[in-house]
């Protein structure tokens, strides 16, 4: 019997090591050959390890399992797929995971992340082999068309950012991944980057074609140890198989690529520190203009993407731009990968067309709080995004809908808080986040974190409560339009949303706030 057993993170973190041996020694104690599998997650966290049994109907799963369910498990027949309490029957039936529109993610999970045959056998390198059909402009046109925009929070539009380095003028220009996923609540990037590298390095190849770059660089933060394993490996074999390297594919294109380690700060996911970081110096922000775009790694043009951004494209190359673009709804195309994280019941990836709402991934998905509490205020976009109370999570999630509200979707992080969250500590934190990962480069941010700390504190503590919060909002004002970067210029959103929408958590009224 086959076992799909998973070598992700979150499994390895739920004890899927120990867990392995343990399986082994039961197989043999129970006569019973197996056949180990190592796949990327299914992405429903709360079910890991989740361990899926082939079987003639399809792969049934079993989780979460602990050595302590073997004996049960082996007794009840789960290598014949029978039923049992920690059973979900045909793993591809589960609602949470049939509900879904896996496109970037249609692999993760059911592959063996490294094996390339396995990769070629469910639909891999068709988007590469479109590519090298096509000129660099049609490459570009087809991705502009698909309606991508940038992945990693920005939701700048992928074609025109191809686009602009297709026609600067360069001898080398350089393809960067940025996988420095720092955003709280967030892992989209790594469970790709685990569970289907060759996606990633499928779509910067095509990057690579589409605007002339011959190089690549792949930017992975420290605390991803199985996915930077994972990555390298993957690069190896795609060397090997003639994907990288000279003559890709027996073509006249060349296109290489290494993986890069971060040293573990949250402003390097910013591209220009980013770049500072992958040049070997003190990741610090740079003055834009100019744009990466023209003037980046090692001052040539280039491209810096987020992973899911670049995992998207094989997709739109091998499907076409139509049929990206029939997902979605607005100027929000195709599809984002929510993580669902926080006070929730089933925590995961949820891949969703742009027009599903909060409430459908916090219930529908989510099952609601873990702690059976009244779910009460939702972060979105990781720690820069605002704090969402019960009457926003109707609207469609779409980017235009959210900067509307002043909130943003950002890299689709959710994080639910239960009614027993203080929303004064968590204004507090968010300013004290960007004061600890400040660069320091700019007044308003590396200052005026540490005084925003200070007000709020001073609020809570009921200290002329009106005047520092007139102080909060100028200090607010200050950030948003004086600070170099995202961090401090975002940091207010969480801030101000606490304010605006929990003011009685900070012991004021409404109306002090308006
Ligand atoms: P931005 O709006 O300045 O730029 C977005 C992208 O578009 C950049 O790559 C920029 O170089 C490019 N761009 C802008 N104009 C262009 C043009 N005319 N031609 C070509 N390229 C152009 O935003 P920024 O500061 O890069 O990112 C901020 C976002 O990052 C936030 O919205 C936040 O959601 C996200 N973020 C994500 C994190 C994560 O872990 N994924 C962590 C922290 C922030
Ligand atoms: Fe550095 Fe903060 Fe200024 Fe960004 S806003 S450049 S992180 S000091």
């Amino acid at each position: 019997t086959t076992l799909y057993i998973p070598m992700d993170t979150a499994a390895v973190a739920a004890g899927v090591e120990h867990l392995i041996p343990a399986i082994q020694a039961k197989a043999a104690q129970y006569q019973q050959p197996i056949h180990i599998v190592r796949n990327g997650t299914r992405g429903m966290l709360w079910l890991e390890p989740l361990i899926e049994v082939q079987t003639p109907q399809g792969r049934v799963a079993y989780g979460p399992v602990q050595c302590a369910d073997l004996d049960s498990l082996f007794e009840a027949g789960w290598l014949q797929g029978a039923d049992h309490p920690l059973c979900h029957g045909l793993t591809e039936n589960i609602p949470y995971l049939k509900n879904q529109e896996r496109l970037t993610f249609a692999r993760v999970g059911i592959t063996q992340p490294l094996c390339l045959d396995d990769y070629q056998a469910h639909g891999g390198w068709e988007g590469l082999q479109q590519a090298l059909r096509y000129r660099p402009q049609q490459i570009v046109d087809i991705v502009t068309e698909s309606g991508l925009r940038g992945r990693g929070g920005a939701a700048f539009p992928t074609g025109i950012k191809w686009n602009t380095v297709l026609h600067a003028q360069a001898e080398q220009k350089y393809i960067v991944c940025n996988a420095d996923e720092g955003d709280s609540g967030t892992f989209s990037d790594r469970i790709l980057m685990e569970g289907d590298p060759y996606t990633l390095i499928e779509g910067m190849i095509i990057a690579g074609l589409a605007v002339n770059a011959t190089r690549g660089y792949i930017y992975v933060r420290s605390e991803y140890p199985i996915a930077i394993r994972v990555l390298e490996e993957a690069v190896q074999r795609a060397y090997t198989a003639g994907y990288l390297g000279k003559a890709i594919l027996g073509s006249d294109k060349n296109f290489d690529l290494e993986v890069r380690k971060g040293a573990g700060a949250y402003i390097c996911g910013e591209e220009t520190s980013l770049l500072e970081s992958l040049e070997g110096k003190r990741g610090e922000i740079r003055f834009k203009p100019p744009l990466p775009a023209l003037e980046g790694f090692m001052g040539q043009p280039t491209v810096v993407n987020n992973v899911i951004s670049l995992g998207s494209v094989p997709i739109i190359l091998a499907k076409g731009a139509e049929f990206y673009k029939n997902f979605g709804m607005g100027r929000s195309r195709g599809t984002l990968a929510f993580q669902l994280t926080g006070n929730l019941k089933y925590g995961g990836l949820v891949e969703k067309a742009f027009g599903v709402t909060l409430n459908e991934l916090l219930y529908d998905f989510g099952g609601g709080s873990a702690s059976g509490r009244p779910l009460r205020a939702v972060q979105v976009g990781g720690p820069l995004g605002a704090y969402l109370p019960q009457k926003d999570w109707d609207t469609p999630i779409d980017y235009e809908a959210y900067s509307a509200m002043t909130a943003m979707v950002g890299h689709g992080g959710i994080v639910a808080f239960d009614d027993t969250v203080d929303m004064g500590h968590m204004a507090q934190y968010a300013m004290e986040f960007c004061a600890i990962e400040s660069c320091g480069k700019c007044t308003p941010c590396r200052i005026g974190s540490t005084r925003g700390v200070e007000t709020i504190a001073k609020i809570r503590r009921q200290e002329q409560p009106e005047q520092n919060v007139q102080l909060l909002h100028d200090l607010c004002d200050t950030m948003l339009a004086g600070s170099l970067c995202a961090l401090g210029g975002m940091a207010p959103y969480p801030v101000l949303s606490a304010l605006e929408h929990f003011a009685e958590d900070f012991g004021l009224q409404p109306a002090t706030t308006a």
